[in-house]
Parts: structure tokens; C-alpha cells; sequence
């Protein structure tokens, strides 16, 4: 593992490229360690494109065209206390804001034992699309995520690593932790 390419926003660019999820991709290389998250893709994902359900973006290897991550993005909306509203200095009297989620995120196991840092570059560009949705079709001001504890605890501390923060207002007995990144804080 100590031999792992680190990515970075400059050298991901050169190195992959996003592709949005087709009919004609084949997705049999794609292996998760999780087997939700591999199923997800192979067979759900994209029945829920077609329903605008959840729209789903391959991260692929320049080099091998070999699929290495995915994320599935759905619009969001966020309810948040006065105090979480002050932190952001968004001063509205309503409690919903608009926001733009991360439905599924998961990195092929052979991807991990290569590169490090992809999981957080997937982040970077859930950020960089969130911010061309504002820019020219609608608000969403923050990226949020359900981090789903029940597989891997660790997931908060890769979140958190990343800039988000726990919604406490949503957090009452669940087996995923509601999570947001003020994209423009
Ligand atoms: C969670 C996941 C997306 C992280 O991707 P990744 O490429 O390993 O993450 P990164 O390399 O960008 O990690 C960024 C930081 O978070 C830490 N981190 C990542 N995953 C972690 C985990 N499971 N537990 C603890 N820390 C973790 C890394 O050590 C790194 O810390 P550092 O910068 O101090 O070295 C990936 O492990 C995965 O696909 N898991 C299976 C599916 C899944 O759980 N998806 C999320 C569901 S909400």
C-alpha cells in the first residue's frame, strides 16, 4: 500500500476522466469491497438514471479505460437549526435549504491498492458539477451525503477529512449519519 499513487485535483485531471453512465458501458470489471455498493451499480444504477431516480458518473483510467470509481448524484434539500444556519451566515426564517447529494460513492478494490486520494477527488468533482448547477440551472448551496456507518464506520472520518459535518438536526437513530459541505463556505 505504501507504493500508492496519491491524487490530487491536478494530477487526477490528467490521469482519469468522468464519463455519465450508458447503456453501451460495460460495468463487469468494477468490483467494491462492499457488496451493496457493487450490486448498486451493476444492477440499479441505471434503471435509476432512466427514472431520474439518481444520475451516475464513472471515473475511468486514462491509461486502461478501466472503470475505477462512481458516484450516483441526486438533488437535495437540507433542514438546518438556527445555530447550523448561523454557522454558514444564512440568516432565512425557513429551515430547508437546497442542496445537491452524494447517493452512492464507492472505489474499485483495485483501484485502493494503486492510488490514494480517490475517494476525495470524486469529492472534488461532486463540487465541481454542484458548482456549474449554480451557475447555470439552479441553487444548491450545500453537498451533502447520508455516510453510511453500518458498513464501515470509518466513512465519518473520511467525510470529515473532506470538509463535512453532521447535521445534528437529522441524526436521531440512524444507521447513516446525514452530513453536509457548504460549497460556498
Ligand atoms: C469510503 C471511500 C469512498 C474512501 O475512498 P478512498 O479513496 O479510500 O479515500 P481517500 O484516499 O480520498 O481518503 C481521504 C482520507 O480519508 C481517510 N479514509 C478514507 N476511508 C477511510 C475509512 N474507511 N476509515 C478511516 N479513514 C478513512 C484516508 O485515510 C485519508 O486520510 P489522510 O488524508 O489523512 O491520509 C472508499 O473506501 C470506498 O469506496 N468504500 C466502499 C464504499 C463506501 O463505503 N462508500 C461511502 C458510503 S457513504
Amino acid at each position: 500500500m505504501s507504493t500508492r499513487i496519491n491524487i490530487n485535483l491536478r494530477n487526477g485531471d490528467t490521469l482519469f476522466y468522468l464519463e455519465q453512465l450508458s447503456q453501451n458501458v460495460s460495468l463487469i470489471d468494477f468490483s467494491c469491497s462492499i457488496k451493496e455498493y457493487h450490486d448498486y451499480l451493476i444492477d440499479e444504477a441505471l434503471r435509476s438514471q432512466e427514472d431520474h431516480i439518481a444520475l451516475t458518473w464513472l471515473l475511468r483510467e486514462r491509461s486502461s479505460d478501466t472503470i475505477i470509481a462512481y458516484m450516483s448524484l441526486i438533488a437535495d434539500a437540507v433542514k438546518l437549526s438556527l445555530t447550523e444556519k448561523e454557522l454558514h451566515n444564512l440568516k432565512y426564517p425557513f429551515k430547508t435549504l437546497p442542496a445537491m447529494k452524494i447517493a452512492k460513492l464507492a472505489i474499485s478494490q483495485t483501484a485502493q491498492k494503486k492510488y490514494k486520494g480517490i475517494g476525495s477527488y470524486m469529492i472534488d468533482n461532486a463540487l465541481a458539477l454542484a458548482r456549474i448547477c449554480n451557475r447555470q440551472l439552479f441553487s444548491a448551496r450545500f453537498l451533502t451525503v447520508d455516510a453510511d456507518i453500518e458498513h464501515d464506520k470509518g466513512v465519518l472520518i473520511f467525510y470529515e477529512k473532506n470538509g463535512f459535518i453532521s447535521n445534528i438536526e437529522l441524526n436521531k437513530n440512524r444507521k447513516t449519519i446525514s452530513m453536509r459541505k457548504d460549497i460556498y463556505g
